[in-house]
């Protein structure tokens, strides 16, 4: 229930409702939208990746002398979480083709193509498989398979959405892949929506310029990870999951290939030796580490851990300059705070309104220019709404959906929402929602080719913990096809490149290199890196899992 002081506002945006309603049936422009100077501007002023301490140069490593996101920067000019003399790599718990790091999508995917293609492999993830943004995505999964549309145009839209700055050769392959991707998870059992004759339901999303959005009703992700992971569970005689286990280390041979990982057990706070010839990073983005103190969308988990991994180990980095902020993370009721209002909303025709009850900009301007353009209204422009606590948001005229597609529509499409918010009180149906930009998604990651490589033989990434796929900008539903395209390409290449590897002698030389490069670099920190775990995880989980051996005795 909405507090009395905010029912001013409310009664403004239910008076101006008719209005957009009536714009919105003609078909004519509901809102004009930016040309892109006007972009350009919005962006520059008031998107969090351009304030001033938004980047700082790195001082090690691969991109040394680059500017990237600062949280990021101080994650990685971090000491390992491990001292390598401790460590008898002679000494393997586990021998394997193929080694997946990470228990999300990309994963499950990866592990799914590597087992086709005549892989035994080890899944080793943090904590459950399936613990995972994959699992909490909610609007849905681009592909272009209508008659109006095709891989080029979706090309095009990605292309222009991540500001021309993505890989070509990885958008190619995201948008070539992508009709074949839904194909395969509908024949896995992945039930998307469908009219009552069958076809496939497609919406827009922000920066689309065809309906080519699949969805299972707002839990797309819940539908596709469930069926991934039963997949997974399906064939125990050549994947093996070993959950509750981080990656904390990359190891390499003496022929300078990756060959395998230390694993830490969170359980019995053992460190175990696994030995393969292909090793694929699937470890998901870093919500988590709440960029610019923004509330995040993301799980648990997202704390960037591959991206440590595998930078310490001398992998490229692309693009960590750019972070994404979804438009309208949930800012009130307190409880779910940051929580991810699917674009989902504004897809069936929810409209972003002012504490006048004005509609400000086009409620489907690409993510960056939306997010730029919400915090504009509540800062330079004042018209936001606060709530108890001092947050501020601006509303998303829900109900303006039923008005448009009838009665039962949220129900239908919005089931998940619905009853996030009928917890609290509020009927969604007849009241908007209040709404922040919050912490998204990871643009950048470790840079790969297309078939998932990275610079380091032997090492392969896929999904939110690589880069240039989506540029500086990454369009809704491009993320779940990222990683079931990627995911499934890095599982071929992986599993074939094992046929012909012969690894040497197992070796944490990297680790003990990047130590000295921190010196060298008159880096000083007590900082400990991949964190595993959010900074405010409760004391007594952390003591268990943040004993770093360098304690102490840190340069
Ligand atoms: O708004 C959403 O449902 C988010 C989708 C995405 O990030 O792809």
């Amino acid at each position: 229930m909405y507090p009395d002081y905010m029912r001013e506002s409310l009664k403004k945006v239910e008076r101006t409702r008719p209005a957009r309603l009536k714009i919105a049936r003609s078909g004519e422009k509901i809102f004009p939208l930016m040309s892109a100077k006007e972009r350009e501007e919005v962006l520059k002023d008031f998107h969090p990746d351009y304030k001033p301490d938004s980047l700082r140069e790195i001082r090690v490593g691969a991109n040394k002398g680059e500017k990237i996101t600062s949280e990021v920067a101080n994650l990685l000019e971090s000491h390992s979480r491990i001292n390598p003399d401790d460590f008898d790599l002679s000494r393997i718990d586990y021998d394997t083709d193929v080694l997946v790091i990470g228990g999300g999508g990309a994963g499950a995917a990866a592990a799914l193509l590597a087992r086709e293609n005549g892989a035994r492999l080890i899944m080793a993830t943090k904590l459950r498989m399936g613990d995972a943004n994959s699992m909490m995505s909610q609007g849905g999964i681009q592909a272009a398979v209508n008659p109006n549309d095709s891989p080029l145009i979706h090309y095009l839209d990605a292309m222009g959405g991540g500001h021309f700055d993505s890989k070509p050769e990885l958008v190619r392959a995201l948008t070539r892949d992508a009709p074949g991707v839904i194909r395969w998870l509908e024949d896995l059992g992945v039930m998307f929506d469908r009219d009552p004759d069958g076809n496939m339901v497609t919406k827009l999303g922000g920066g689309t310029s065809r309906k080519r959005m699949h969805s299972a009703r707002d839990y797309t992700g819940a539908a596709i990870m469930r069926v991934l992971r039963d997949e997974v569970r399906n064939h125990p005689e050549d994947i093996q999951v070993i959950e509750f286990s981080p990656a904390v280390e990359l190891l390499m041979d003496d022929k300078g290939q990756v060959a395998g990982t230390l694993l830490y057990n969170l359980e019995t706070e053992e460190y175990e030796i696994v030995r393969a010839k292909s090793t694929i990073i699937a470890t998901g983005g870093y919500g988590r580490l709440h960029i610019k103190d923004f509330a995040t969308t993301n799980h648990y988990g997202a704390t960037a851990d591959g991206l440590v991994l595998g930078y310490r180990a001398g992998a490229n980095l692309l693009y960590m300059d750019a972070v994404q902020y979804h438009p309208t993370g949930a800012v009130y009721p307190e409880q779910i705070m940051g929580f991810l209002i699917t674009e989902k909303v504004r897809g069936l025709g929810g409209q972003p309104v002012n504490k006048h009850g004005q509609l400000f900009v086009f409620p489907l301007e690409p993510r960056d220019v939306e997010t730029a353009s919400f915090i504009r209204e509540c800062t330079e422009r004042d018209n936001g709404i606060k709530t108890p606590t001092g947050k501020v948001g601006v509303w998303l005229d829900s109900p303006l959906i039923e008005a448009i597609s009838g009665e039962g529509t949220i129900r239908r499409d919005l089931p998940a929402m619905y009853r996030q918010y009928d917890r609290f009180e509020i009927d969604i149906t007849r009241e908007p929602m209040l709404v922040f930009p919050t912490l998204h998604y990871q643009n950048g990651g470790l840079e790969i080719n297309d078939k998932c490589e990275t610079k380091l033989r032997g090492l392969y990434v896929a999904g939110e913990a690589s880069g240039g796929v989506h540029g500086r900008n990454r369009l809704m539903g491009n993320s779940v096809l990222d990683y079931n395209v990627f995911g499934r390409r890095a599982g071929i290449r992986a599993a074939v490149a094992a046929r012909k590897v012969k690894l040497g002698k197992l070796t944490l030389d990297h680790v003990r290199r990047y130590e000295k490069a921190l010196k060298e670099a008159g880096i000083r920190t007590s900082r400990i890196s991949p964190i595993l775990l959010p900074d405010y995880t409760r004391p007594e989980t952390k003591s268990r899992q943040l004993t770093a051996h360098y304690e102490g005795t840190l340069r």
